[in-house]
């Protein structure tokens, strides 16, 4: 199960201020509203992206989602129960350098499988891990021995070897050059059609949120508030662009050469 649903949460940080006033004392403390009665639902196996100007509080949210930090009032429920600390369990947070250095691939992707006794079977998920993001052959390598491309593919192997219900992702594909991107773009989305997971993605990337999500979710500037909350229900794999030109043909072969099957 992966149902989110938040009721009226508000973050509020407060800013310690150091300066002093004419008198030589100290201003008051500041309080700075982040996020504003923020109602939203995500269901269970839903893909939502989320936008939001740079500092309106999507990493707040995620963080409060994730249990890593608190919310000031309002209530956040993830299959109608109230949410009090971290919970390993059923959420897991997706990280860019989350690998450890000193293990191999395999390895890497064998501690998400810390429940599993059966070695056989461990085996088998992990192999089908490795090859649906598509490093098979790279088992024995360590992350240093990987592109950028290819180490955030193994850290998303290792998120699916942990199995939860709802997976965490804050700008997964930041960094990456503009091909990786798009690829690890149609990974996500297959991966998210094979699974069935409820995924919650923050990207600055509009083609992202329409080309992946179920739902694109808009954040106002701070004190953030819901601008938009939309479904998407459109078949994959999405075009974006119309195609109509011999030069937007001749893009799509390119991109096809190189590896990306579906260029928007
Ligand atoms: N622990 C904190 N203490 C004080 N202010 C914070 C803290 N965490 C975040 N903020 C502030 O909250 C705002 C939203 O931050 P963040 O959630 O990281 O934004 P986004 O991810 O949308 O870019 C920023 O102005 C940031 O400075
Ligand atoms: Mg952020």
């Amino acid at each position: 199960m992966g149902h989110i649903q938040t009721e009226n949460l508000c973050r509020e940080f407060v800013n310690h201020r150091k300066k002093k006033d004419e008198d030589g004392k100290f201003l008051p403390d500041e309080k700075v509203s982040v996020l504003e009665d923020i109602n939203i639902e995500v269901e269970d196996g839903e893909m939502v992206c989320l936008l939001g100007p740079s500092g309106c509080g999507k990493s707040t949210l995620l963080r409060i989602i994730a249990g890593f930090d608190k919310q000031t009032s309002g209530s956040i429920l993830i299959d109608g129960k109230e949410i009090t600390g971290p919970s390993s369990d059923n959420i897991f947070v997706f990280q860019h350098s989350g690998l450890l250095p000193w293990m191999t691939v395999w390895q890497n992707v064998e501690l998400g499988l810390r429940n599993m006794e059966e070695v056989e079977e461990k085996r088998v998920e992990i192999q089908e891990y490795i090859e649906m993001v598509e490093l098979d052959g790279f088992e024995d390598h360590y992350p240093h021995q990987l592109s950028g491309g290819m180490q955030r593919r193994a850290e998303l192997a290792r998120a699916l070897a942990v199995n939860p219900d709802i997976l965490i992702m804050d700008e997964p594909f930041s960094g990456l050059d503009f091909l990786t991107h798009m690829k690890m773009r149609e990974e996500v989305v297959n991966m998210h059609q094979f699974l069935g997971k409820t995924i919650l993605i923050v990207t600055h990337d509009i083609d992202d949120a329409l080309i992946m999500g179920d739902r694109v979710v808009v954040f106002s500037k701070r004190p953030s508030q819901v601008k938009m909350n939309r479904k998407l229900d459109f078949p994959h794999p999405r075009i974006v662009f119309n195609k109509q030109t011999e030069l937007s043909q001749l893009r799509d072969e390119l991109f096809l050469m190189l590896g990306v099957s579906y260029a928007v």
